[in-house]
C-alpha cells in the first residue's frame, strides 16, 4: 500500500450543539484576545455567544468584511487589523471564504514571510497563533484541509497556500449554521462537496483510506443535497451534507482535487463565478473526457450512486455520469458556459490559464495538454 498521511484538527467536532461547544471550550481555552472573522448574516445568531465570552473576560474583535472568494490584497488588510487588535487565537465562522481568510491571519500573524514566499505547496513555516474553524457552508471542506485559496489580482489568478500548519487546531461542524443559506448557494457548495470527493476517487493517486471517505461523502451528499435545496430547514438533510462536505474535506489533503477543480479555476478568477458553480458547470464535461481512462473506477462511483441494472462497466460509467448531470439539473444548476456568461471569444485564454494549474492537473487520470482544454471548454460552452 502506498503511504499515506493525513492530518486533521486536534479536535473535531460534528453535530448538534458543536457551535456552542466551540464557546465552552474556548472559554477553557485560556486565550484572551479572540479575533473572528464571518459575515454579517449570522451575526445574529452568534451575538448572544459573543456576549456570553465577553461577559467572561475575553475582548473580541468581529470582522465581516469577506464577502466570498477574498483576494490575497483584502486578508491582508484584515490580517493587519488582526495584528493591531494583537489576537491570541482566530476563529473563522462562515463559508470557505471566511475559514480560508482566518486560516491566512492565524498563520501570518505572528510570521514574518511575506505572502508570496507563502505561496505553493510547504512554502510556510509554521503557526503560532490558535486557529478554529467553523464553517456555516456545506462546503468546501477548509475545516479540516490543509489549503487556502485567495485570487492573485496581480496576474487574476486563483493561487494556494497548502501547508499542514493551516489545518485548524480544532474544527467545530453544526449543521445549524448552514440551514440559512440560500437555494442556489447550498446546491454550488453542495456539488462542491461532492466533487471533492469525485475527484479524489478518480486520481492517480486515489488511495484505499481516501477512498471510503470519498465514497461515503458522495453518497450522502448525493442523497440528500436536493433536499436540503428544496426544504432549507430540513436538519436531517443538511447534517447529511455537511457530514459529506467534511469527508470531501478528508480528501482534500492527502489526495486532493483534478481537472474539474483545474479548469473551474479561471471561471471564477475572471468571471467571478461562484466557486461551487464554476466546478459543476465543468463537471459533466471533465467526468467524460476522464471516463475512458478509468471505465472501473467510474462505474464503482456509479453503484454507489445507487445506479443498477446497467451490464458493463461502460454502461454503469455512463450511467453514473447522466444521473450527476441530471441531479445537477434538478436543483437548477447551470451546466453551460454560455449559460452563465463566459463568451465563447474568452475560451481559448481560459483554457491557458487553467493549464498552469498544474498542482491539480498532474492528479488527473487522464492527460489534459492545451488543445484537449480548449476542447473541453468548448463541449461545455
Ligand atoms: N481551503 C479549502 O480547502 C477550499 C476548498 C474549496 C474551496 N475553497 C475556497 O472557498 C471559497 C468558496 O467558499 P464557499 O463555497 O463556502 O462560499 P463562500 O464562503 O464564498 O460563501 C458563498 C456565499 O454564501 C454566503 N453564506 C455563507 N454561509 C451562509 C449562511 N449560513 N447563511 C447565508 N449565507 C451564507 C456568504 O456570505 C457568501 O455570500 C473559494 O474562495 C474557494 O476557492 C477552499
Amino acid at each position: 500500500m502506498d503511504l499515506i498521511k493525513l492530518n486533521t484538527p486536534s479536535q473535531l467536532v460534528i453535530g448538534d450543539g458543536s457551535l456552542s461547544q466551540f464557546f465552552e471550550d474556548f472559554l477553557k481555552s485560556g486565550q484572551q484576545r479572540l479575533f473572528v472573522v464571518s459575515i454579517p448574516v449570522i451575526r445574529q445568531l452568534l451575538q448572544p455567544y459573543y456576549d456570553k465570552i465577553e461577559q467572561a473576560g475575553i475582548i473580541i474583535c468581529v470582522n465581516e468584511q469577506i464577502a466570498a472568494e477574498p483576494s490575497f490584497a483584502e486578508v491582508e488588510e484584515i490580517l493587519a487589523e488582526a495584528r493591531q487588535f494583537e489576537a491570541d487565537a482566530v476563529v473563522g465562522i462562515g463559508g470557505g471564504s471566511v475559514l480560508d481568510a482566518a486560516k491566512f491571519i492565524a498563520a501570518q500573524l505572528r510570521n514574518t514571510q511575506t505572502t508570496t514566499e507563502i505561496i505553493g505547496i510547504g512554502n510556510l513555516n509554521g503557526r503560532s497563533t490558535y486557529l478554529a474553524c467553523l464553517p456555516t457552508t456545506a462546503g468546501t471542506g477548509s475545516e479540516v484541509s490543509p489549503n487556502a485559496i485567495f485570487l492573485d489580482t496581480t496576474d487574476n489568478e486563483k493561487k494556494g497556500v497548502i501547508s499542514p500548519f493551516l489545518m485548524p487546531d480544532a474544527a467545530y461542524v453544526d449543521p445549524l449554521l448552514t440551514v440559512g443559506v440560500p437555494p442556489a448557494v447550498t446546491a454550488f457548495t453542495g456539488i462542491d462537496a461532492f466533487t471533492h470527493c469525485l475527484e479524489a476517487f478518480i486520481n492517480r493517486f486515489a488511495h484505499p483510506v481516501v477512498d471510503r471517505f470519498a465514497l461515503d461523502g458522495m453518497q450522502l451528499i448525493f442523497k440528500n443535497l436536493k433536499q436540503a435545496y428544496d426544504h432549507g430547514n430540513d436538519l436531517e438533510a443538511r447534517a447529511a451534507v455537511a457530514l459529506g462536505s467534511v469527508y470531501g474535506g478528508m480528501c482534500l489533503g492527502p489526495v486532493n482535487t483534478a481537472a474539474v477543480h483545474a479548469l473551474a479555476y479561471p471561471l471564477g478568477s475572471k468571471y467571478k463565478i461562484a466557486h461551487g458553480l464554476s466546478n459543476a458547470v465543468m463537471l459533466p464535461y471533465v467526468l467524460e473526457y476522464n471516463m475512458p481512462a478509468a471505465v472501473e473506477r467510474f462505474a464503482l462511483l456509479a453503484k454507489n450512486l445507487g445506479i443498477t441494472g446497467c451490464s458493463t462497466n461502460e454502461e454503469y460509467a455512463s450511467a453514473g455520469i447522466a444521473a450527476i448531470q441530471q441531479w445537477m439539473e434538478s436543483m437548477d444548476v447551470p451546466v453551460k458556459l454560455s449559460a452563465i456568461g463566459i463568451p465563447e471569444s474568452a475560451l481559448n485564454d481560459i483554457a491557458k490559464s487553467a493549464i498552469k494549474v498544474q498542482r491539480l492537473l498532474k492528479n488527473n487520470v487522464r492527460d489534459i495538454a492545451l488543445k484537449d482544454a480548449k476542447e473541453i471548454y468548448k463541449r461545455a460552452f
